[in-house]
């Protein structure tokens, strides 16, 4: 059973995730080639090791790059570290406002305040810079490939984080406020109450999209082992916490071969979690990848990927495409 539903107009965003090594970044952007097909596509990689490059074999990097042999798709590696420093450049007056008005810090205290993360917030800005993208509508469809589970659950719980921070930055702003009015009478909006207004507005437009199943699907990578199954369902169970949507789970590295005693001794062991996956995930479509002989590695190899994930229509038109 390949792939399904991505086609349709509403979906927006599709999130690659799972345990470590299982493959995510092979399917996010065999995926993503195979949309290209017929829309015009973006993939993006939320991964510090930024796999994306190795996997298509081309130096991405943090600009929009076309990808070479792949008409219609274009890729762009996102860093949250950097996204929050350019935050914390673009908004230091607001930052050292808001602790300063709202705190009984010293100029010391302010500093050391400004030198830590706000909890939340790198991955935060990281995400707004794919939903700007997404707002932009350049692109018909948005693959994300992400780090593996830990990292991309901070990710899609980063709005939550970020809003607690932010409701106590406005219940100390409030004070503030309140401060001022018993003094001069009234208050105006300062530059920090905007910072904090907009940064109310990201969070929520953030928390939106990614509840919106129409809009946005998750699709989890596993493979037939117990602790990848046990990852995948832990997984599963936070992004029902998130309200985000899963559909579909991709089983990749499943052993198809018979050829020798080593295959069928691992067909035989894989059986067991094939079976499991299948019990434990009901509610999800499952698709099956094969484990290739050769790693998937460039754009040649990744379209033998991109048509077991799609199956036979694109399978047709790559080869047309390959023929003419
Ligand atoms: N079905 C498959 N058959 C053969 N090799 C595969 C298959 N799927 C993935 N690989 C190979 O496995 C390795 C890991 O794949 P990939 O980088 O896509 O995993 P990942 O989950 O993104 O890893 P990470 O957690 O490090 O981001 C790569 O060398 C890739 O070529
Ligand atoms: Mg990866």
């Amino acid at each position: 059973m390949p792939l399904t539903g991505l086609e349709s107009k509403d979906l927006k965003m599709i999130i690659f995730g799972g345990k470590g090594g299982v493959g995510k970044t092979s399917c996010a952007v065999a995926c993503a080639i195979g949309l290209a097909e017929h829309f015009k596509t973006l993939v993006i990689s939320t991964d510090p090791a930024h796999s994306v490059s190795d996997s298509l074999e081309q130096e991405i990097g943090f600009r929009l790059q076309p990808v070479h042999n792949v008409p219609n798709l274009t890729a762009i590696e996102i860093s949250a570290d950097k996204a929050f420093k350019e935050f914390k450049k673009e908004h230091e007056a607001e930052l050292i406002k808001l602790f300063d008005t709202s705190t009984n810090f010293d100029d010391e205290d302010i500093q050391q305040m400004m030198s830590l993360s706000i909890p939340g917030i790198d991955e935060v800005m990281s995400f707004k810079t794919i939903i700007d993208l997404i707002e932009e509508d350049n692109y018909e469809k948005y693959v994300v490939d992400t780090a593996p589970t830990g990292h991309a659950l901070r990710l899609l719980s980063s709005p939550i984080l970020l809003d607690e921070w932010i409701k106590m930055a406005a219940k100390m702003r409030w004070k503030y406020r309140y401060m001022i009015e018993s003094f001069s009478g009234e208050y105006k909006d300062d530059e920090a109450d905007v910072m904090l207004l907009n940064l109310k507005k990201t969070v929520k437009r953030i928390a939106a999209l990614l509840s919106n199943s129409e809009k946005c699907e998750f699709i989890p990578v596993c493979i037939p082992e117990d602790m990848a199954i046990m990852e995948t369902d832990r997984l599963l169970k936070e992004l029902r916490s998130f309200k985000i949507t899963s559909r579909q789970l991709i089983l990749n590295n499943v052993m198809e071969s018979d050829e020798s005693g080593f295959c069928r001794q691992r067909k035989a062991a894989q059986l067991k979690y094939v079976e499991k996956v299948h019990k434990l995930f009901k509610e999800l479509q499952v698709v099956m990848v094969p484990q290739f002989p050769d790693e998937i590695k460039g754009v040649m190899a990744l379209r033998k990927l991109q048509q077991v994930l799609f199956g036979e229509n694109i399978k047709r038109k790559t080869e047309i495409q390959h023929e003419s």
